[in-house]
Formats: structure tokens, C-alpha cells, sequence
């Protein structure tokens, strides 16, 4: 704060009402409530007397971007993921980048389940055939699907979300299965009811696919058209972490030659611009990267961003410090 004046904070995208009324408590705040898409240059130039900034996964916080803000501090992004981020340039520039986690895992993973059963019993499918006015009568095999009770479920990504996912499977009756740089305890694989396997192992037994690892460049195209070959063509995968975790192209791929059965999709490599194939394709069920998007629960991150840059002016560091440095 310079002179009793308060800082200035750009909030990047429309957001709730309340979320603005209580930065303006503690910051001079310039919002976009009409949420016009700016270009990259248009937010630098937002930005240039900016300290600090209210983000969403849709900006592009890159080092050029970093490198023509001089003036900014601080980063409260509403999201877990901070692939959008270019955090060694942020740590360089000493701006302190701060996420919302464990706001939303319930919900992404309530929302995991929701694309799996979706996708693995053709929910969408059959309701665009249904609404497009086929159904004449009952048939034996309409829309066959896949049963989860009793099968295999594969958690590649056994954080925060990944359990959650696993904590539902019991009611499934299912096997959980995962794969994680880190093992869980013993304890914690007796009480999820889940067992470590390798990558490979994983792909091979999985019935049911999930996909729960933060994106990076280690993380790039983790499943591809090999890993695609491994799995089962009866199997389902499900993607609610990042785009670019999966080869788009070879993912079209598989599900057109039917080497895996079906996908739920909430992510996809560039988006909001997917594969046109993917619009072709039915066996694949597609949402706009909604997995956390309960009222509820969006508003929590919104106010746990606030809180983090709040956290910032009042005691100098942000609660969920994704790069901590020192002063
Ligand atoms: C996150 O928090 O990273 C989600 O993808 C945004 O909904």
C-alpha cells in the first residue's frame, strides 16, 4: 500500500457480485463483469499498474506476460491447477502465486462419477437419439452399455481428488486400483480399499479409467495412442484434470476403432477449440470444464482466492502458497 491508498487488483473474468464487494474492502479493484475476453495484451496493459491479480484457468500467465508487469505481487487464482502459470518466472519476479485447493474436491469428484456412469452406460447418447424423435419401442439391446457395479476402477493420479474418487467406489462394490509417483500408506490403501499397481498394470486391468494428474511438461500426453493400446476395448476412460494429459488425436482414434469403449470428457487439449471429431463421435460424452461447478462450490473457491489475497496485504503471504519463497 502506497500512501494510505489501497492496492490496485485486476479481477482477469466476470464473478460473483460478492466476491468484488469484499476485495474492495482491501484493494482499488478494476473488474470485468461484462467478462470480455481480453487479449494478452489487453491484460498486460490492464495490468501495468496493477499489484495484484484475480485469475481463473483461462488466463495465460506466461514469463512475457510476468516480465511486462513489473508491478505485480500477487497472483489469487480461482483453481486448484496452476499449469496456466508460469511459476518459475513467477517465483523469479517474486510474485506469489496462490490456488484454492481441497474447496472442491467433493465436487470434481462426485463430477467423475457423474462422466463415468454417463459415458459408460450411454446416458447422452441415447438421449440425443431419444429427443431426436428414433425411439419407437423397447429393444433388448438398446444402448448396451457397461456395468460398473463389481468392476475395476483405475485412478491414474492418487491426490486430494483421486481419493475422493475412490472413497465412492465402495457403494460400487468395486476393485480400486492406482497408480501414483507416491504410494499412500498402508493405512490409507486399507481404508480407500486400494492397491498400488505400475502404469502398465493399471491401463491393462482398469475397467473404468480415471484421470487425476496436475498437467505439466512431465505430465504431456501421459496417455497416448501405446497407452490407448493397452486398455481394454470394453474399458471407459474418464479425463477431469488437465488437457494435454491425453493425445486428443489419438484418443479420436481409439474411440473411433472402438479400441476403448467410451470417454467422459471435461478437458481437452486447446480448449475451449476441441477436436471437431470429437463432436462426431457418440461414444464420447463431453462437458465444458465443469467438474467443480456446484453454486456452492464455485463460490468457495471464489472466496478462497479473496481470502488468499486478502492473506497477501494483511500478513504478507497468501494461505495456499503454491510458490513459496522468502522475503
Ligand atoms: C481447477 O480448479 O483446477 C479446475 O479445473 C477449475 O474448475
Amino acid at each position: 500500500m502506497n500512501n494510505g491508498q489501497k492496492p490496485r487488483l485486476l479481477i482477469a473474468r466476470a464473478i460473483f457480485p460478492q466476491v468484488i464487494e469484499r476485495l474492495q474492502q482491501y484493494f482499488e479493484v478494476e473488474h470485468n463483469q461484462d467478462d470480455v475476453m481480453w487479449t494478452p495484451q489487453q491484460l498486460q496493459q490492464r495490468l501495468q499498474d496493477k499489484l495484484a491479480l484475480f485469475a481463473t484457468p483461462s488466463e495465460k500467465i506466461d514469463a512475457a506476460l510476468l516480465d511486462a508487469c513489473p508491478n505485480l505481487r500477487m497472483l489469487g487464482l480461482m483453481a486448484v491447477g496452476f499449469n496456466n502459470v508460469d511459476l518459475s518466472q513467477a517465483t523469479k519476479n517474486r510474485v506469489m502465486v496462490s490456488n484454492t485447493p481441497d474447496v472442491l474436491t467433493e465436487t470434481t469428484a462426485d463430477f467423475g462419477w457423474a462422466l463415468m456412469l454417463a459415458a459408460a452406460r450411454r446416458v447422452t447418447e441415447s438421449e440425443h437419439w431419444l429427443r431426436a424423435g428414433h425411439w419407437q419401442n423397447w429393444r433388448y439391446d438398446s444402448f448396451l452399455g457397461v456395468d460398473l457395479y463389481r468392476s475395476t476402477l483405475g485412478i491414474l493420479g492418487m491426490g486430494r481428488i483421486g481419493q475422493a474418487i475412490a472413497r465412492r467406489a465402495s457403494g460400487f462394490q468395486m476393485q480400486v486400483l492406482y497408480h501414483n509417483r507416491r504410494h499412500l500408506s498402508p493405512e490409507q490403501e486399507q481404508t480407500l480399499n486400494a492397491r498400488w499397481v505400475s502404469k502398465e498394470e493399471l491401463l491393462k486391468q482398469a475397467d473404468h479409467l480415471i484421470l487425476m494428474l496436475p498437467y505439466s511438461s512431465a505430465t504431456h500426453h501421459t496417455l497416448g495412442a501405446a497407452e490407448l493400446a493397452l486398455m481394454k476395448p470394453t474399458s471407459v476412460l474418464v479425463n477431469l484434470a488437465r488437457g494435454g494429459i491425453v493425445d486428443d488425436v489419438a484418443l479420436c482414434a481409439a474411440l473411433r476403432e472402438g479400441k476403448i469403449a467410451a470417454a467422459g470428457l471435461d478437458v481437452f487439449e486447446n480448449e475451449p477449440r476441441l477436436l471437431p471429431d470429437f463432436l462426431s463421435l457418440k461414444n464420447v460424452v463431453l462437458t465444458p470444464h465443469i467438474a467443480s461447478a456446484s453454486t456452492a462450490t464455485r463460490q468457495a473457491m471464489a472466496m478462497c482466492a479473496v481470502d488468499n489475497l486478502v492473506a497477501m496485504v494483511q500478513e504478507g503471504k497468501p494461505r495456499n502458497w503454491v510458490n513459496p519463497f522468502s522475503a
